[in-house]
């Protein structure tokens, strides 16, 4: 049996994904220069596909840097209690950084890895999401370049996962209630 059956639809597909990167690289473009030399930090795991392909586009010179929080909280929400679990290798200190995001969802997250990059110092610091779900909004957080507003739902696919699956999923999508309310059958 194929994963693709456990999605019930698609909300974005893959080319408004691919047409949207472009705008948001576009946008960057706009804000940097060779000089900046600005830091793109993914926040894993759930940007990497997002970095991979925004990175691309991009024609400003640039490093990459990689972040992994962890979110405690039971099935599909956060609670707000973050922690880190891979840092940065860079010192920002002095530094333009850009985070890119998977999502912005309660915001829990976000808050936590600004207010770390703050104590740090850098000369400037930007946020970039793939999607914001500014409903669900639990905490104020700045955001700068947001992708796609979508409605209160969980989504998967485009680097996202549910479990830990589905995170190759082309395209932003929708599981079928019987997935979540069933799980995966893993511990
Ligand atoms: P926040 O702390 O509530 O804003 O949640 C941020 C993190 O929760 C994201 O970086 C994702 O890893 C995860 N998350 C939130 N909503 C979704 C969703 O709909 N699908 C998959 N992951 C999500």
């Amino acid at each position: 049996m194929s994963m693709f059956q456990d999605i019930e639809r698609v909300l974005i597909s893959e080319a408004k994904i691919q047409a949207r990167i472009v705008e948001l690289a576009d946008e960057l473009n706009a804000l940097y220069d060779d000089a900046d030399l600005p830091v793109l930090v993914c926040i894993l795991k759930g940007a990497f596909v997002f970095l991979a392909d925004l990175t691309r586009h991009l024609d400003f010179r640039h490093e990459v840097d990689f972040m992994e929080i962890s979110s405690y909280g039971a099935g599909t929400t956060s609670t707000g209690v973050v922690r880190i679990l891979l840092d940065l290798a860079s010192n920002i200190e002095g530094r333009q950084v850009v985070i890119v995001e998977d999502i912005v969802d309660t915001g829990h997250t976000l808050d936590y890895i600004l207010r770390s990059f703050t104590a740090r110092n850098p000369a400037g610091l930007r946020v970039v999401t793939l999607l914001d779900k500014p409903s669900r909004r639990a905490i104020d957080v700045p955001v700068d370049i947001v992708g796609f507003e979508i409605p209160n739902e969980f989504v998967m696919g485009y680097g996202l996962d549910y479990s830990e699956q589905y995170r190759n999923v082309p395209y932003i999508g929708v599981l079928k209630p019987e997935v979540y309310r069933e799980g995966l059958g893993i511990s």
